[in-house]
């Protein structure tokens, strides 16, 4: 696929790296090509990567990975022109600190991040994924005493083709992909993303752990 990551940050540098791994091209769409915090992906994806402007990006992609600031979501939609019939994953989450330096969402339990988004971007079909857990795991899946579980990539969105994709794009980085529902599940992911920050920062920023499912 030819994936457009808005954002060469933690998240969108190590989705970028990973699915290039996985043989994607990946288009970085940022606000300065020549910024410094773009070249370490682009030298370590090589020729499988190009850094362009935000609206040329998305324009040569199918998928387009929303991987900003939260505070950024709108200007960043907005930079990215026609969106409608895209695939637009949103690894968001609507992170707010307080004066007294604890984390919690912005919004929630009525709307989330994902439905803002969406509201956002017209015509887009908005897939929220990528976010429960930290960037370190999305760089390395492998948890050598999982005996044999995978970690769960949690999904939702409403268009059935572009979930199809994430769960892909999921599965290309090895992990399960579990599709919760529709957009509105966002509701529930949003949250699960602060409770790993909060265990990850009791564990003194222990950030190599995931989710995994168990069934019978
Ligand atoms: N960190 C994690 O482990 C993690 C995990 C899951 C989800 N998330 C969520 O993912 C998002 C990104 O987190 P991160 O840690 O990757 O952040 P980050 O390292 O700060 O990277 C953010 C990127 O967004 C770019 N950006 C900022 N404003 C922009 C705009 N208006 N238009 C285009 N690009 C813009 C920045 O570009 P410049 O270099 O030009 O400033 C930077 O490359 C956040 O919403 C976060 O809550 C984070």
């Amino acid at each position: 696929m030819n994936i457009a990551i808005i954002g060469a940050g933690n998240v969108g540098g190590a989705l970028g790296k990973a699915w290039a791994k996985a043989g994607h091209t990946i288009i970085f769409g940022v606000r300065n090509p020549g910024h410094g915090k773009t070249q370490p992906p682009l030298a370590e994806i090589g020729t499988a990567a190009s850094a362009v402007l935000v609206p040329d990006a998305v324009r040569r992609a199918e998928v387009v990975v929303l991987a900003t600031p939260w505070p950024a979501v709108p200007d960043a939609i907005s930079a990215m022109g026609e969106l409608r019939g895209k695939t637009l994953i949103d690894c968001t989450n609507p992170l707010s600190l307080a004066g007294d330096g604890s984390l919690s969402l912005s919004l929630g339990s009525t709307t989330s991040g994902a439905e803002e988004v969406e509201r956002l971007a017209p015509g887009a079909n908005v897939v929220k994924a990528f976010n429960t857990y930290g960037w370190e795991n999305f760089a390395d899946s492998s948890y050598p005493n999982s005996a044999g579980l995978k970690p769960v990539m949690f999904y939702c969105g409403d268009d059935d083709a572009a979930k199809g994709q994430v769960s892909q794009l999921a599965a290309d980085l090895g992990f399960e992909p579990v599709d919760t529902g529709g957009l509105g599940m966002a509701r529930s992911l949003e949250p699960m993303a602060l409770l790993w920050i909060r265990l990850s920062i009791r564990d003194g920023r222990n950030a190599n752990f995931t989710w995994a499912r168990l069934t019978r």
